[in-house]
């Protein structure tokens, strides 16, 4: 028997069958495509906390077990065995590459990776003082400047070209948003280098010191890649999916998920919890930053903290909270009293009944931060390195929904509540005049 759920208008007695799917995993999902045309009637879910806005095969995420998949794989085997590179061509292909597709992949890529020399220009229109974040925003929307008239979306080779460039250009981008802001020259990317050892050398090399990579560095950095690189239908991608359907340029598609991401709610939040962290400063302040956390009159949130879909743990700061402690043993960049009052912190919370009852538990931003921090990378360049993470899932979910055959344009509905239709009135008739005039 077909899977349905009738929907029953008890106002006017009329129903509809809705046909009712079952994905991979998840729970199942209700078309509810028919609901206007058959019944008249929309559905309402503000935060859209219970719709699925498309069919995706790219990544899986069980909030309740803490679960997440990259195209069916475990996030902690690829953080065990794979790379960043190896991860983002998954994400792109669906499969893992053969050791032949890797390398041909690694050579588009390391080709790809300088950017525009009119483009590197642009950064000087930037305040030094800039949140990189907004530069990173408006550079990537700046690409789709270079890349306009001879990109046609439609075509399957343009789009893996786009995606090559997405890829390669990123850490480029990023690295001289940090240079910029330090007022030191840009480094151009070294083909010589893989692809994050080139990116550490762009952000810390310099004309007068050469920089020394830290392979210790390089696989943190590596990781940190790997766990950020998608998480399905979250705000960010969302949004590229969205500017994506209207068609619109890629690189000006990828420059609005960068901009979702910028907030506090979202991607941000991994700047936001080391400034919680300093804010708290000693774990004898911790019980009253908790009671903050808690008090509904009191705008504090624990920064890192709850998810809209992980009500458990989340896996990937699990990963990360392992990866502190390891770095800790080898590099002694690590603020090991930072890190101890973030664990002092999650323990409390951890324990208290109000996290509990609610399902708070830390987020891939509440650990991330220390392992920037230990890598030297400057506070404000936080989201820059998840958005350069992120640029991967963005544009695989990108082409996912342009070539899907069912591909519409975004267009939620409402309910309106605003005023019933009134005719204009002249401003003589609105009301006594008030205003004075001065000056005059
Ligand atoms: N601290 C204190 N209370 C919290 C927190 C928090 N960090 N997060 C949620 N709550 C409370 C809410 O006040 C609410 O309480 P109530 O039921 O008494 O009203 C309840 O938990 C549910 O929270 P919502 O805000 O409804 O959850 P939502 O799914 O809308 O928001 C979000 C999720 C935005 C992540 C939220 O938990 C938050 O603001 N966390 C802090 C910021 C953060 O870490 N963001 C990064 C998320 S991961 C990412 O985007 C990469």
């Amino acid at each position: 028997m077909k899977d349905t759920v009738t929907i029953i208008d008890n106002a006017t007695g009329k129903q509809i069958d809705c046909p009712v799917y079952q994905g991979t995993y998840g729970p199942r999902v209700i078309d509810t495509q028919a609901l206007y045309k058959k019944l008249g009637m929309f559905t309402l879910d503000p935060g859209f906390v219970t719709t699925a806005s498309c069919r995706s095969a790219i990544t899986y995420l069980d909030g309740e077990e803490g679960i997440l998949l990259y195209r069916g794989y475990p996030i902690e085997q690829l953080a065990e065995h794979s790379t960043y590179l190896e991860v983002c061509y998954l994400l792109l292909y669906g499969e893992l590459p053969t050791a032949i597709q890797m390398l041909e992949f690694e050579e588009a890529i390391k080709t790809r990776q300088l950017v525009h020399e009119h483009l590197t220009r642009s950064y000087a229109g930037y305040r030094y003082d800039a949140h990189p974040m907004s530069i990173m925003v408006g550079i990537t929307g700046a690409l789709s400047s270079y890349y306009h008239e001879a990109l046609d979306i439609n075509d399957p080779d343009d789009r893996d070209l786009t995606a090559i460039r997405i890829i390669g250009k990123m850490p480029t981008i990023a690295a001289h948003c940090h240079k910029h802001s330090v007022g030191h020259p840009f480094v151009y990317p070294n083909y010589s280098l893989g692809y994050v050892e080139n990116f550490m050398n762009m952000m810390f090399s310099h004309p007068s010191r050469p920089y020394e990579l830290n392979p210790k560095a390089v696989r943190a950095l590596d990781l940190l890649l790997i766990l950020h690189a998608d998480h399905e239908q979250n705000a960010g991608t969302s949004t590229v999916r969205l500017a994506g359907s209207a068609e619109a340029n890629p690189f000006a598609c990828i420059a609005a998920g960068m901009a979702t991401l910028w907030g506090r709610a979202h991607g941000g939040a991994n700047e936001a919890v080391i400034h919680m962290l300093n804010q708290i400063g000693d774990r004898k302040n911790i019980l009253n930053f908790i009671k903050r956390a808690k008090d509904k009159s009191d705008p504090f949130r624990l920064m890192g903290f709850g998810h809209r879909v992980y009500k458990n743990y989340d896996p990937r700061a699990k990963i990360i909270r392992e990866a502190c402690h390891d770095l800790l043993q080898e590099m002694d960049t690590v603020d090991q009293p930072l890190f101890e009052i973030a664990m002092e912190l999650e323990r409390i919370a951890l324990e208290d009944e109000y996290f509990l009852k609610r399902k708070l538990y830390p987020n891939v931003d509440y650990y991330s931060g220390i392992i920037l921090k230990a890598l030297e990378i400057p506070l404000p360049m936080y989201t820059v390195m998840f958005a350069v993470a992120r640029s991967a899932g963005w544009i695989s979910q990108w082409m996912e929904m342009i070539s899907d055959a069912d591909r519409r344009i975004g267009r939620p509905r409402q309910l309106y509540t605003g005023p019933v239709r009134r005719d204009y009135a002249p401003v003589e008739l609105r009301g006594p005049i008030t205003a004075v005039l001065r000056n005059s």
